[in-house]
């Protein structure tokens, strides 16, 4: 159980210090528009597909969980690997469109979409299918997270494998998000240090993201009690398959 209650408000103020709010409210149709990406974005994606891909191979994995999943990106992997899927997002429209391909497709059987927030445990847990799922944090939505090393903790209480894609430290990659986020219409209001040793961007509407060096990557998986099992990384981040512990470490972000 992650959390009790939803990602509701306490007299106004979102739970999560703002980022659910900010996706709930039409901002994940433009961080996840394919249009609004830079180019460099491509390879990072299509690394995380594969990685993906490779992890459930490896480690027989029979269903997929996608964190995060906007309108189903890692579906079509799920579909390959013929693993069971469920994507949960805190976006309605979002979600419609999946349930809508989902119908479409004919996939009902083995594929689930739904609304709620991935910190809330009773929102997507019981959807999960399947001995030996693997748990996908995709496209740095760990960065989006106020109390990531509090998740990774508590994700081992629904399965063992996870992967996590995420954006590095350098410059290089600060400049290609910087564009990224003001192609999606982003007002940034604060860039500098984040929490693990990457760099934190707040915007308007509640928007926060941050990215991870190898250190504070690390010792994020240390605080969450999850070890690193494979690695795959390009110029603008990492895509890492982590094993969490089944004992709740009781870790702080
Ligand atoms: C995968 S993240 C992308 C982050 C972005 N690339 C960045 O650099 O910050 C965005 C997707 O995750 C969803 N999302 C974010 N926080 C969520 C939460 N707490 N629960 C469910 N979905 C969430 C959003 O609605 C959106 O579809």
């Amino acid at each position: 159980m992650f959390l009790k209650t939803g990602a509701g408000t306490v007299e106004g103020v979102p739970a999560d210090g703002g980022s659910e709010h900010f996706y709930r409210e039409g901002g994940a149709r433009r961080i996840m528009s394919v249009a609004n990406f830079p180019d460099e974005i491509l390879s990072f994606l299509q690394m995380e597909g594969l990685t993906v891909l490779d992890v459930a191979s490896r480690h027989r994995c029979d269903s997929l969980v996608e964190l995060g999943c906007y309108d189903g990106r890692a579906l079509e992997v799920a579909k390959v690997a013929n693993m069971s899927y469920v994507g949960v997002d805190v976006n309605s429209v979002a979600i419609g469109s999946l349930s809508r391909r989902i119908a479409y497709e004919g996939l009902g059987e083995w594929a689930r979409a739904v609304l709620g927030s991935i910190r809330v445990s009773e929102d997507w847990v019981p959807e999960v299918r399947g001995e030996r799922p693997l748990l996908l944090l995709p496209f740095n939505l760990i960065g989006n997270l106020d109390e990531p090393a509090k998740f990774l903790a508590e994700l081992g209480g629904v399965g063992r494998l996870g992967v996590i894609s995420f954006f590095n430290d350098d410059a290089w990659t600060t400049e290609v998000r910087r564009a990224y986020y003001t192609a999606c219409g982003i007002a940034i209001h604060e860039e500098g240090p984040g929490t693990h040793g990457g760099t934190l961007f707040r915007g308007d509407g509640g928007f926060r993201s941050q990215s991870f060096s190898v250190r504070g990557m690390q010792r994020l998986l240390e605080a969450a009690g999850a070890t690193l099992v494979h690695e795959t990384s390009n110029r603008l981040g990492c895509c890492i398959a982590v094993r969490f512990s089944s004992v709740p470490s009781g870790a702080r972000a």
